[in-house]
């Protein structure tokens, strides 16, 4: 019995010292400790020894039991400790992966452009005025020497919002010329305002957008003559390109500039020599423009015997297409990532 005692002792110490998992040392236990154990069935036969024996196996089994107990339990807190150092180590963060970078947000093109506008103009001291988006047939046309029949209005493809007979007629408005009748009407002169802003024509193809940017703008003060619209936007030209270009003058229409022009420059991309960009011609027409159509002036309460004016109008995407070398004027508008991360500026 003796024996079989140390024997079992011997072998249950060794194979906790072996047991890799705490599954496997559980096992252990059970086979040693438990109901059916070898230690359990050991002692049960301790009835059987003689009473002499009897107390020294007792001790013997007692102490075999504390020993299997205490090296279990240290066992136990090795591979827990173990298990838990492996547990971190599947779990530890690469620090090294380089992160994930966020998407940089920028400036479109086209507020670009703008802002360029704004401050070319406002260094010469024009300051802007804005109108609304919705206009009457009064601001968009009429005001502007534009009647009701007159074939002048063909070449704005207008949206007309729906209105009952008796209200007057609502469009979306074709140009930002409105604006120069809402701020004439309001303030004398000396005036010098650009408008810039979003408008609308009902108009779809590779060259046209139904909704697209212009810039209007306009002085009134005494003895305005053609020689300072000559010059004024020559020099918005060259500093907005910011290089010598030529810059010519071509007699032109409008309802409500006489005489009026249209704006060519100098083709940036071939130096004038003609390229597909120019058509072959040298020229990029950029811009219309004229004196103040004297109805206008009576229209809106400006004396126009003492007081004379221009305006302009120029297309924005048509600027920013020019400036930037984007090629197709549809992708201002499609929000394509790719289009804005190539064209965005991070702040201006
Ligand atoms: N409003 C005109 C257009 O949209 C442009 C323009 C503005 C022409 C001011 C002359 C003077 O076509």
């Amino acid at each position: 019995m003796r024996e079989e005692l140390e024997r079992l002792k011997t072998d249950a110490l060794n194979n906790i010292s072996e047991a890799d998992s705490l599954q496997a040392l559980e096992q252990i236990r059970v086979q040693t400790l438990g109901k059916k154990g070898a230690l359990t069935q050991l002692l049960r036969g301790l009835g059987k020894v003689s009473a002499e024996e009897r107390p020294a196996l007792g001790v013997l089994a007692n102490e075999i039991k504390t020993a299997f107990n205490a090296s279990l339990a240290e066992r136990r807190d090795i591979l827990k400790a173990s298990a838990l150092n492996s547990k971190l180590a599947d779990e530890a963060l690469d620090i090294s992966l380089p992160g994930r970078q966020p998407n940089e947000g920028g400036v479109h093109p086209i507020t670009r452009a703008l802002s360029e506008i704004n401050a070319v103009f406002g260094r010469m001291g024009f300051e802007v005025a804005t109108g609304p988006e919705i206009e009457t047939d009064w601001f968009n046309f009429e005001a502007l020497n534009i009647p009701p029949d007159h074939p002048a209005r063909e070449m704005h493809d207008t949206f007309y919002l729906p209105t009952e007979p008796d209200e007057p007629k609502q469009v979306l408005r074709t140009h930002t010329s409105p604006v120069q009748i809402r701020v004439m009407e309001n303030r004398q002169p000396p005036l010098r305002v650009i408008a810039p802003g979003k408008v609308f024509r009902c108009d779809s193809d590779i060259t046209h957008t139904p909704m697209f940017h212009q810039v209007e703008g306009f002085a009134v003060d005494e003895d305005i003559h053609f020689g300072h619209l000559k010059g004024l936007l020559e020099t918005f030209l060259i500093r907005f390109f910011e290089r010598d270009l030529p810059v010519r003058f071509r007699p032109s229409f409008f309802p409500f500039t006489e005489p009026s022009a249209e704006v060519d420059m100098g083709c940036l991309f071939c130096n004038s020599k003609g390229c597909r960009i120019c058509k072959g011609n040298g020229w990029l027409e950029v811009l219309g423009c004229g004196m103040i159509h004297p109805n206008v002036l009576t229209n809106v309460g400006i004396d126009k015997s003492r007081y004379s004016g221009y305006a302009f109008g120029m297309g924005v995407e048509r600027l920013a297409m020019l400036k930037y070398g984007i090629n197709d004027l549809r992708t201002f508008f499609e929000n394509d990532t790719r289009f804005l991360s190539k064209y965005a500026v991070s702040g201006i």
